[in-house]
């Protein structure tokens, strides 16, 4: 593994909202370790979380609209980010509009295309909602691999981009079709299952291609977390199983066409995590579960950390009060090196740790006060 030292590594040093969710106006300046938020629910932790998250990505973790980023009653909503990579600062600025596309601009440059932002800033985020990956559906699991690779990799973005707008079409070309213009329909179905194939082979290669790179690095951390016990791995499950995907495609045209929706491709596929010979999403424990996940999400940051010879910025949302003493124990552990924003209610979980907390913010109904 590659350590930056500490001083050039990735960091953010400010946010500043403007109408952004509870958020009138905020101004907030991080320590380059671990910083807590702390206050009851519904105060605007997350959103804090939520607005650093949307700033390197722009999206919301939670999958929000734009929309409703902006505070109720105003038409605007204002970030501004200034973040530190490999030394150099970088002002990221995005202005979220209600009837417009957002503006984004780099050190007060515009830019196009969001995917310019691409590569400044890395995050992996942290929920309770992560902690039940292995229990939930698919979906939950394609959005994990799609989020982190959406990140790591701009071809990535891209081939996704382009493969999601190719079902779309396929789909709604599926739904149109009636006896009439059923031959003009099908030869138009087959340019769209060619290109449909050409990326999502892609998207397949590399999501493999993360499962192998994954599996390098989580054996060891799930050693670790379940004291020796348990064995871990992961695989693909192409939802074309042993055919390629055009056979796929081909073989499901008819059902596809009744029941009017893709049924095959990498929207559809999955990853399955076994322990030996055990399929811990069907047969596993509610705590095998959240030890897998657990050990799924260490896993993503170690990953991000070796690819980009630098690291993440944890986003750890309310995180540590689902897990016992041993599991936090380890995870703060493991992320002492990085900078980490923490929510939480209260701050107990953090007295008897030799984690140190640098800087404390408590959240009260959309305003934050610094405590040390
Ligand atoms: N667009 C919005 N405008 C104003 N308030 C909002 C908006 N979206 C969410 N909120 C408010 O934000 C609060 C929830 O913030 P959140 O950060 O999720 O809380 P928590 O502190 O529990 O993490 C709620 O009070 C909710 O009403
Ligand atoms: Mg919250």
């Amino acid at each position: 593994m590659i350590l930056t030292e500490s001083k050039s590594k990735l960091k953010i040093k400010s946010l500043k909202l403007k109408n952004f969710r509870n958020y009138d106006l905020l101004n907030l300046n991080f320590d380059e370790e671990a910083n807590i938020f702390y206050g009851d629910n519904a105060q605007g932790k997350t959103n804090i979380l939520e607005a650093a998250y949307f700033s390197g990505t722009t999206k919301s973790h939670r999958g929000a609209k734009d929309k409703e980023l902006i505070r109720f009653g105003n038409d605007e909503s204002h970030i501004e980010t200034v973040v530190e990579k490999k030394g150099i600062s970088y002002q990221i600025d995005l202005h979220i509009k209600k009837n417009a596309p957002k503006g984004i601009a780099i050190n007060k440059l515009p830019i196009r295309k969001a995917s310019e932002l691409f590569g400044i800033i890395n995050f992996v985020f942290f929920s309770p909602e992560d902690l039940n990956i292995i229990k939930n559906g698919p979906a939950e699991r394609r959005r994990f691999i799609d989020l982190e690779l959406s990140q790591l990799d701009k071809i990535y973005l891209s081939n996704l981009t382009n493969y999601n707008r190719i079902v779309n079409q396929r789909n709604h070309l599926l739904k149109d079709i009636n006896t009439e213009n059923k031959k003009i329909i099908t030869d138009t179905l087959e340019i769209w299952e060619m290109q449909l194939v050409q990326y999502g082979d892609k998207l397949i290669d590399r999501r493999k291609k993360f499962v192998e790179d994954m599996n390098r690095i989580i054996s060891s951390v799930h050693k670790k977390l379940t004291g020796n016990k348990e064995e871990i791995q992961i695989i693909y499950e192409p939802s074309n199983g042993n055919f390629t995907l055009d056979q796929a495609i081909k073989k499901n045209r008819e059902r596809d066409l009744r029941i009017k929706s893709t049924s095959v491709g990498p929207h559809r596929d999955d990853i399955c995590i076994m322990s030996g010979d055990l399929d811990i999403r069907k047969f596993g424990s509610q705590g095998q579960q959240r030890t897998a996940a657990l050990s799924l999400k260490l896993a993503e940051i170690e990953l991000v950390k070796r690819t980009i010879h630098d690291t993440p910025i944890l986003l750890l949302d309310d995180v540590l009060s689902e897990l016992d003493k041993h599991r936090q124990n380890y995870l703060l552990d493991s992320i002492n090196d990085i900078q980490t924003l923490i929510t939480c209610t209260g701050v107990e979980d953090f007295v008897n740790h030799r984690f140190s907390i640098n800087k404390v913010f408590h959240v009260q109904n959309g305003q934050v006060a610094k405590e040390n």
